[in-house]
C-alpha cells in the first residue's frame, strides 16, 4: 500500500516539501543578524512550514529557538507555559531542565498531564499567584540567558494576542521586548489586514519594530517539478497537461495545490484510473466534500455581500469599474464599497492592483457553481 505523496492541513516538510531555496536563505540571514521580521502573505502559501523549517537548521547551527503558536495561547500562564516547553524541548533529560528553568523562572513547577494520546505527561505550569513575575521572567530569557549565537524567537498566528486583554498586553510584550538587542523576533499571521495593523499603523505597540517580509507564491517551475515528481512517486506519470490544470484551478496555491492532488491520487487509485481521466470527478468530489464549510461561510453574509461575492466568481474578479458594476446590477457604489471593506476584513477577498480576487480558490468555484 503506497501512502498518498500529498500531505495539506498541517505543516509540511521532508519530501512534501518543495522549493523556498531563495526565502529560505533570506529568512535565515536576517534571524542570523538578529533583525526582527514580520512575515505576511495570503492564507496558506506556507509560512509556518518556512519558518518551521528555517528554526531547525538554525538550532543545527547552535541558535536556541521558540516557537509559539498563538492559537495555542489562551491565557498569559499559557504563553508561559509554550515558552518554558520550547526552551527546555532541546535539553537531555526532563530533570536537568526543569532544574534549570525553576532556577530562572519564577513560580514555574512541574505538573502531571495526559498527552494528546492520553499517556501521563510531565508539564511545565505556572503558579497563577506569580503570572506577573514568570510573564517577566520568561520574555527576558532571551537576554538573561545569551548564548554565543543570538535567539530566535517566532510569534506564529501573533494576531491573536488581540483576544488576550487586546492592546494592554501587546503594548507590555512590545515594551520588554524592544530592549532586546541580539534576539531576532519573527511575527506571522494568516490574518494578513489584522497582522498589518499591528505593524503599519502610528497608534499600535508595534508599529515599525521589524522588516516587513511578504511571502509570495512559489516558483510555478517548482510546482511543476513536484507534481510531477510526487505522482511519480505514488505510482503514476502524470501528463503536463494535468499538471497545468492543477496550477490552474488552485492558482498554485501550496495548500490547494497539495490538497487536491491528494484527492485526485486518492481517487485514481480508487477507481484504479489515470488520475487525467478523473480529474473533473475528484474536483467534484472535493467541492462537495466542502459544501457544508463553504455554506456556512456564505452564511455570515448580507444579500448584498452574496451578490457580490457572486458577481466576483462569475466575473474572475471584482473592480469599481462601471462595466463590471452595472452588468451585476451592483448599486450603490456606497453599498458596493462597504461590502468589499467587510470581505476583505474577513479575509474573503484580497485586494491586488484594484482588483479583488476570492481568497480560497475551491470557494471561488464553488460560488460559480451555486450561481
Ligand atoms: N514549501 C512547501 N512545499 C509544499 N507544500 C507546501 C509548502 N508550504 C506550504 N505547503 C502546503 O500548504 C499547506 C499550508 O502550509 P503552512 O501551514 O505552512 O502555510 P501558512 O501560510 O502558514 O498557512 P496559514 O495561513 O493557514 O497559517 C501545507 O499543509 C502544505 O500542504
Ligand atoms: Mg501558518
Amino acid at each position: 500500500m503506497i501512502d498518498n505523496p500529498f500531505s495539506y492541513g498541517k505543516t509540511v516538510d521532508g519530501p512534501f516539501f518543495y522549493g523556498r531555496e531563495t526565502e529560505l536563505e533570506e529568512i535565515k540571514l536576517s534571524m542570523r543578524n538578529a533583525t526582527n521580521l514580520i512575515i505576511y502573505s495570503p492564507r496558506r502559501i506556507g509560512k509556518s512550514s518556512l519558518v518551521l523549517k528555517a528554526l531547525k537548521d538554525l538550532e543545527h547551527e547552535g541558535h536556541p529557538v521558540v516557537y509559539i503558536d498563538f492559537f495555542k495561547v489562551s491565557s498569559r500562564e499559557k504563553l508561559i507555559e509554550l515558552y518554558a516547553r520550547e526552551v527546555v524541548r532541546p535539553m537531555k533529560g526532563w530533570e536537568k531542565g526543569l532544574q534549570w528553568i525553576q532556577g530562572l523562572i519564577r513560580g514555574i513547577q512541574p505538573v502531571m498531564g495526559l498527552d494528546q494520546t492520553g499517556l501521563p505527561e510531565l508539564r511545565l505550569s505556572v503558579d497563577p499567584s506569580q503570572t506577573a513575575r514568570a510573564f517577566e521572567d520568561i520574555i527576558n530569557l532571551p537576554v538573561r540567558s545569551a548564548r554565543e549565537k543570538c535567539w530566535i524567537v517566532v510569534f506564529d498566528e501573533f494576531q491573536e494576542i488581540e483576544k488576550l486583554n487586546g492592546a494592554s498586553f501587546e503594548k507590555e510584550l512590545r515594551a520588554t521586548i524592544q530592549h532586546h538587542r541580539n534576539v531576532s523576533y519573527v511575527f506571522l499571521g494568516s490574518q494578513r489586514h489584522l497582522l498589518l495593523n499591528m505593524f503599519s499603523r502610528k497608534e499600535r505597540a508595534f508599529y515599525n519594530f521589524g522588516k516587513l517580509y511578504r511571502l509570495q507564491k512559489p516558483a510555478e517551475e517548482a510546482s511543476v517539478q513536484f507534481l510531477h515528481a510526487r505522482f511519480k512517486a505514488g505510482g503514476f506519470r502524470v501528463s503536463d497537461e494535468l499538471v497545468r490544470n492543477i496550477l490552474d484551478h488552485t492558482r498554485n496555491i501550496p495548500y490547494y495545490l497539495q490538497y487536491l492532488s491528494a484527492e485526485i491520487w486518492e481517487y485514481a487509485r480508487l477507481s484504479a484510473s489515470e488520475p487525467e481521466a478523473i480529474f473533473r470527478q475528484a474536483l467534484e468530489r472535493l467541492l462537495i466534500n466542502q459544501n457544508d464549510y463553504f455554506q456556512g461561510i456564505r452564511a455570515q453574509f448580507t444579500p448584498f455581500q452574496m451578490k457580490l461575492l457572486s458577481a466576483v466568481a462569475l466575473h474572475g474578479y471584482g473592480t469599481y469599474e462601471s462595466e463590471f458594476l452595472q452588468k451585476y446590477r451592483l448599486y450603490p457604489t456606497s453599498s458596493v464599497q462597504k461590502a468589499y471593506k467587510r470581505l476583505t476584513d474577513l479575509d474573503i477577498l484580497e485586494k491586488q492592483n484594484n482588483q479583488f480576487g476570492i481568497t480560497d480558490p475551491f470557494f471561488a468555484l464553488w460560488l460559480k457553481q451555486e450561481s
